[in-house]
């Protein structure tokens, strides 16, 4: 089919859709009609490829124009002028992403924290979920009741709305959870699905064959394997059993059917017009099934993200993507594109930093970033250490191979390291979802915790508490300094400890991740201001070098270039734009020497160690001890 021909067909048929609309904003139409007439064909192309057999795909396609339009009017006038599209490539850039109860009690109490975030340098805001979810267990608000409804706990929409405004008015981007691939069991779709209504049954996957759902589950990975053994939960009301690949109040959305894809467009355009800047893909591996796969990173997952993406041109041009994929580090790539995401979280760095931090070797890292870190032109990774989930151990098991790693004994002895039962183990981790299947298992706890501070503190060990430090300042050396944006997780920045009080509570208690949600009160801020604390030192630290970093524009643009070092416990990479920037990394407490010559990169005499201010040289070896960083910019 002449893919061309058909997409400028149909245009021309829905046309007089969008004559007929009463147009708020006349100027609006005439823009809308403009990105239409853009965009059109990377709207129709995968939404023919995922729907074309479906008889009724021009009815679909003519709904969710009323809504891009719909959206697009709405919003007309209220985007911010003259914004750089390319905002995310800047030095200035440093994100957070926090809880609105646990960082600041509600979205209004949220407004009188943009002071904090502001002195620390912080431009981009997450916050974690806030809409309608279940009482009691939401999965921390990863259940969506309504998309479209601020959980009354956490404010109101007009509160959301002011507090976007109020960023905005500071320079700050605001970024919101697109919660996708499920729903809660108590949204209206799934009540109605209950209530035994067909059309929205099908906006599930629901399954009555004993035999089917052991075939899917015999294919796909178990994500949540304590809730629930498999992927499937029976659910009386419907009969059957419902996909539920997280915790069981969790629906899987069916994308297979057409009318899902536009009801949630429609949600899209909604959380868009909220004012936020980026909505952050959740779990968007997931969102396609297929018999006989591992109904993960399908071929048409890539198809829906695109389209979603094409909407988003059409109607809300300036939102970004940020893709939530912890995945195979091929499979984390593919979703990168300025078609797809342009934004993606960069989990093989994370878990690589902490994995040459157990081992204090680095191969493992190096090779990987060599192979991974380069993604499209004017894309950005999410660079980050801890956030709200796990630590899940990814990376390549064939490229471990070839280094003489064997990934699931690796993985062991991480996970035995980081939840301290190896001897000698600064951390203090707590696993999370143990498989009794494979004994697999991923990990818990607060940057400070699994660096070794909250060791160090509780022995009263001197020597252990600087080399966490130094842990903690390696850590972040190297995110603040990689190309992309820098995110940081609440109270990481205040150097908390791992919170045991989700213990007791009982909708929380069998889930580990809350180890690393803590509700962070007036002392640790407090703590924080003062050097004389150790999370004083955490904070004075970070934001040191963030200053530095808002600083020098080397930080912003330019590409990164991973090195070789020839010693096994040092880490090194090259920015090289107008500036150019070395940064050397060592993993363990031992002191190092690495010669001089790797500085020729820089290509000048003239090079200051922007950490310490001294000068360094080409020809005289470079010392790092324990734990050091350099920031090597030539002049
Ligand atoms: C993402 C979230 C995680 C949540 C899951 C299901 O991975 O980060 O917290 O449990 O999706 O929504
Ligand atoms: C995510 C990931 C999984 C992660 C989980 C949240 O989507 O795929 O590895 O641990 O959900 O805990």
């Amino acid at each position: 089919m002449d893919r061309v021909f058909e997409a400028n067909k149909t245009l021309a048929r829905l046309m007089p859709v969008l004559n007929a609309k009463r147009w708020v904003h006349k100027e609006a139409k005439i823009a809308f009609k403009q990105n239409l007439e853009e965009h059109f064909q990377r709207l129709f192309d995968p939404l023919v490829e995922l729907y074309g057999h479906h008889y009724d795909l021009h009815f679909h396609f003519d709904r969710l124009l009323r809504q891009l339009a719909a959206h697009y009017d709405a919003q007309y006038g209220q985007q911010r002028a003259n914004m750089d599209p390319f905002w995310f490539h800047s030095e200035k850039n440093l994100g957070i992403a926090v809880y609105v109860d646990l960082f600041a009690g509600d979205l209004i109490k949220l407004r009188d924290r943009i002071p904090y975030l502001k002195s620390l340098g912080v431009n981009y805001l997450h916050l974690m979920p806030l809409y309608l979810a279940p009482e009691g267990d939401s999965d921390g608000g990863y259940a969506v009741s309504d998309y479209r409804q601020v959980n009354p706990k956490l404010g109101t929409n007009e509160d959301l709305k002011l507090l976007a405004e109020a960023l905005h008015a500071e320079d700050m981007r605001l970024v919101l959870d697109f919660v996708f691939n499920h729903t809660s069991d108590e949204h209206s779709w799934a009540a109605s699905a209950k209530a035994g209504d067909r059309r929205y049954q099908d906006y599930y996957y629901l399954v009555s064959d004993e035999s089917e759902v052991a075939e899917y589950n015999s294919t796909v990975r178990e994500i949540f394997p304590t809730v629930r053994r498999g992927s499937f939960t029976w659910v009386n009301e419907v009969d059957a059993w419902v996909w539920t690949t997280f915790n069981s109040f969790q629906w899987d959305l069916n994308y297979s059917n057409p009318e899902v894809f536009v009801a949630i467009a429609d949600e899209m355009l909604h959380l868009a017009s909220l004012g936020c800047d980026v909505l952050r893909l959740d779990a968007l591996a997931f969102i396609w099934k297929q018999r006989g796969t591992v109904c993960e990173s399908l071929p048409q997952a890539h198809t829906l993200i695109k389209a979603f993406n094409a909407c988003l041109r059409i109607s809300a041009p300036h939102v970004l993507f940020k893709s939530e994929a912890i995945v195979h580090p091929d499979e984390v790539n593919k979703y990168i594109g300025l078609d797809e995401c342009q934004l993606s979280y960069n989990p093989l760095m994370m878990a690589l930093m902490w994995e040459s931090l157990a081992t204090r070797e680095t191969k493992l890292l190096t090779a990987s970033l060599k192979r991974s870190f380069q993604i499209p032109q004017h894309t950005r990774w999410v660079n980050y250490i801890r956030c709200h989930d796990d630590i899940g151990w990814t990376w390549d098991d064939q490229l471990a191979a070839q280094l003489g790693i064997n990934s699931a004994d690796h993985r062991l002895f991480l996970n035995r390291f980081y939840t301290g039962q190896f001897d000698g183990s600064f951390a203090r981790g707590v696993p999370f979802q143990e498989n009794p299947a494979n004994g697999d298992c991923r990990v818990c706890g607060t940057l400070a915790s699994l660096a070794g501070l909250e060791q160090a503190v509780d022995l009263d060990d001197n020597d252990a508490l600087v080399l966490a430090l130094r842990r903690i300042q390696l850590l972040n050396a190297l995110n603040l300094s990689i190309t992309g944006i820098p995110l940081l997780y609440q109270g990481d920045d205040l150097g908390v400890f791992n919170d045991n009080s989700y213990l007791e509570d009982p909708h929380k208690r069998s889930d580990a991740r809350w180890v690393n949600r803590k509700m962070l009160n007036s002392d640790d801020f407090a703590r924080g201001d003062k050097v004389s604390t150790v999370q004083g030192r955490v904070a004075a630290s970070l934001r040191q070098m963030i200053r530095i970093r808002q600083a020098n524009p080397v930080f912003g643009a330019s590409q990164t270039e991973i090195l070789e070092t020839y010693n096994p416990h040092a880490f090194a990479f090259a920015r090289i734009g107008e500036q150019r920037l070395l940064v050397l990394a060592n993993f363990s407490e031992h002191r190092l020497e690495i010669p001089g010559s790797i500085l020729q990169i820089l290509a000048s005499r003239q090079i200051t160690d922007l950490l310490t201010g001294d000068a360094l040289g080409t020809d005289e070896s470079i010392e790092l001890s324990a734990y050091q960083v350099i920031w090597a910019l030539s002049h």
